[in-house]
């Protein structure tokens, strides 16, 4: 029989590497809190329409990439219905806001998930398709300031903050304004126009997209085309005063608090609803390449008319996410996560002796140790040997221990053997281990 493995672009993720997982997230969740966002859950599929309404019938994502299915009805008071597994979470934030009706509190919402999407990419390092994202979002009414370019400075300050407290060694903060949709739109007719003549002599993709999605031409990477892409108008040009002003915001608040960037004018993103600010944060390649091609660690930016387009109240917005499966491989780069031992090991000698292991093993527990438990089915030197792979120290119970209340423990960094009264054990075992010893 064959054997069944992960589906393609799926991973497994196994210890010691989740504890770098935990790491990560503890720490977004912890400074993420400092700023005063709350977590929200959202479901893992949601309605086709709200993908194709959000973020854009024509772009990669909704047109080639997204998990569709007919969900059959299970009772005739159901009808069938299209359903999507996500592929981001923006558009189910929004959905949620608009459908708890959390505007009407008047305040910005500050809201941060961690969770699975999924994208039918080709596989490679640091794509996959099912992926992890951090992500956080703020919005709410214009009345309680969600327009404002200090939101964005402040979401990007946040950023910074919790890329350095991980310690990823170079990022880079990749900044531009795609401005108002009628800007936009502006832009897109000036592109088609200069893109018109050149076509021709572009890529494939490029001749396709030239046509039916100018916009993408500028993340081309084909060499060929750079001089070509080089010239054609830039998105700055069509931008109005207002989104100038607020582009110049941003940028005077994060200068403030002296956070580099640097403006890059081809960063429109794959997503329709941006306004105003997008943003990329990338690995920085003269402090070392982990990622590779795909060296996007997160991308984010302003969706000021993305409420409005799936039926809700006018509700600006600033988000971002990050690719957790990215930071992991930046973070490996750097440093190996050490497999985690436990405090102790509970060794019984012999079967008879495994009722008061654990029993022993419960007591430790109690009093904040983490324990492996043994069994006395093994020999000493095999038990003595498991202990010293998986814990760093070892309680030995053996008949006269168990007699006299006294037990044997061998702490492994210095070799060293104590006889510990029962009572005492957790104290001093909590002595024995502290970094220091
Ligand atoms: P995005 O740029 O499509 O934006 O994705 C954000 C990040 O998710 C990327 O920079 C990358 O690190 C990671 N990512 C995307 N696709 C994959 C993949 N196939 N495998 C591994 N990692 C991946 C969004 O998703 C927007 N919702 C961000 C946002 C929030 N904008 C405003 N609010």
């Amino acid at each position: 029989m064959s054997i069944l493995k992960a589906v393609r672009g799926t991973r497994d993720l196994l210890p010691p590497e989740t504890d770098l997982w935990n790491r990560i997230e503890a720490t977004a969740r912890a400074v993420f809190e400092r700023y005063n966002f709350r977590e929200i859950r959202t479901p893992i599929f949601e309605d086709t329409q709200l993908f194709s309404r959000s973020v854009g019938e024509e772009t990669d994502i909704v047109s080639k990439e997204m998990y569709t299915w007919e969900d059959r009805p299970r009772a005739q008071s159901e009808k069938a219905q299209s359903l999507t597994l996500r592929p981001e979470n923006t558009a189910g934030v929004v959905r949620a806001y608009i459908e708890h009706r959390l505007g009407e509190t008047g305040q910005i919402q500050k809201l941060y998930y961690i969770g699975p999407q999924f994208r039918r990419e080709r596989p490679q390092k640091g794509r996959y398709r099912q992926f992890f994202q951090i992500g956080a979002e703020v919005l709410g009414p214009p009345s309680a300031g969600s327009e404002s370019p200090l939101r964005d400075a402040e979401v990007l300050e946040m950023l910074a903050a919790f890329l350095n407290r991980l310690g990823i060694a170079g990022w880079k903060l990749k900044l531009n304004s795609v401005g108002s949709s009628e800007d936009r739109l502006r832009y897109v007719a000036t592109l088609r126009e200069a893109l018109a003549p050149v076509a021709a002599g572009m890529c494939e993709d490029c001749r396709r997209r030239a046509a039916s999605n100018p916009l993408r031409v500028l993340d081309c990477k084909v060499p060929e085309d750079q001089p070509i892409i080089a010239g054609l108008p830039r998105i700055w040009d069509s931008l109005d005063g207002a989104s100038r002003a607020h582009f110049a915001a941003v940028c005077a608040a994060l200068d403030a608090c002296g956070i580099t960037y640097e403006q890059d004018h081809r960063l429109v993103r794959g997503l329709d609803y941006y306004t105003r600010t997008t943003f990329e944060f990338v690995e920085d390649a003269s402090a070392g390449q982990a990622l590779g091609a795909q060296n996007a660690l997160l991308g984010g930016g302003r969706y000021d008319g993305l409420s409005e387009a799936i039926g809700g109240p006018s509700a600006p917005g600033i988000g971002f996410a990050i690719g957790e499966d990215r930071l992991v491989l930046a973070l490996q780069a750097f440093s190996q996560e050490k497999p985690q031992l436990a405090d102790v090991y509970v060794a019984p000698l012999g079967d008879e002796r495994n009722p008061a292991a654990l029993a022993l093993a419960r007591h430790l527990r109690d009093g904040g140790l983490s324990v492996e438990l043994g069994d006395g089915l093994f020999r000493m030197k095999k038990s003595l040997e498991t202990a010293d792979k998986q814990a760093r120290s070892v309680v030995i119970l053996g008949e006269d221990e168990l007699a006299s209340g006294i037990l044997t423990v061998k702490h492994f960094a210095t070799g060293k053997q104590f006889k510990i009264p029962r009572e005492r054990l957790v104290e001093e075992l909590a002595v024995l281990l502290t970094p220091s010893n």
